[in-house]
């Protein structure tokens, strides 16, 4: 029987997913019974990055952390504003003088602590970060006694990446997910020592488009390579993510997708 209950959600983006959010986050959290909601906010405003306003209003709809991923300077201003912005963390490989907390730590209503961090995967990733593997372990240690449980989020382009990342907290890290490529993977486990699992949780976004943005401005720029701007679709909008059980010594017993279609308008 899983003691605690959370609910991840992959990337957010734009205004599109910010609407379904609003709409559907509280009514999806007290029906769900979920102790913990933690959702990636790097591509909620515009498609690129987000604002201290959005965050706050993700948080208002009942995300208890907001975690963010290349995209988390895009916004300009932000390196600014992510100081004096509760519930939010920025990567925590980013160089030590970058601004902003590098993990948070949630009570639940009965006290029960949940770690959240982020890690950016250095394969076909623009940003030069440190190890990702090295940062994750470190973090692990230096906070151990300060969380009963820990999600740790792999901000990564390559599957391969991501998997390692997933066998090398096992046992230690109570979620290892995925996000950036916006789409979910069908790989959702438990690993042997107690890890929940799932190379990329998805995004909430329309699914109308290309991983968020119009179908016909990516394909454009597929046959001409030219610079253009993408703007966000907003058909068929989906919440994407995983629901996982946690049980006892910081392990989860059970583990699932989640995908909920959102009525558009
Ligand atoms: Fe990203
Ligand atoms: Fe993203």
């Amino acid at each position: 029987m899983p003691m605690k209950k959370l609910l991840f959600l992959g990337d957010v983006v734009g205004a599109p997913a910010r609407k379904a959010l609003a709409r559907e986050l509280p009514v999806l959290r007290a029906e769900g019974g979920f102790d913990w909601v933690v959702i990636n906010g790097e591509n909620s405003a515009g498609g690129a990055g987000i604002t201290r306003e959005i965050a706050l209003a993700l948080t208002q709809a009942g995300a208890d952390a907001v975690t963010l991923g290349d995209h988390v300077w895009d916004q300009r201003g932000f390196d600014v504003e992510i100081g004096r912005t509760p519930g939010l963390c920025r990567p925590a490989n980013l160089p030590e003088c970058c601004p902003g907390a590098r993990y948070l730590i949630v009570n639940s209503e009965d006290g029960t602590r949940l770690l959240v961090f982020t890690v950016l995967g250095r394969q076909f990733m623009r940003q030069h970060v440190a190890c990702p593997f090295a940062t994750a372990d470190r973090l692990l240690r230096e906070l151990s006694g300060e969380y009963d449980y820990a999600l740790v989020e792999v901000h990564a382009e390559a599957t391969s990446e991501k998997i390692a990342m997933g066998w090398f907290l096992d046992g230690r890290a109570s979620v290892v997910v995925g996000t950036h490529t916006h789409v979910a993977t069908a790989d959702v486990r438990i690993l042997t020592e107690g890890t929940a699992y799932q190379t990329d949780a998805g995004m909430c976004g329309a699914h109308s488009g290309v991983i968020g943005r119009e179908r016909g401005a990516v394909l454009a720029a597929f046959f001409d390579g030219m610079p253009r701007r993408f703007p966000v679709a907003d058909g068929d909008v989906r919440l994407n993510g995983l629901i996982v059980g946690l049980g006892e010594n910081g392990r989860a017993v059970e583990a699932q997708r989640f995908e909920k279609q959102c009525a558009i308008g």
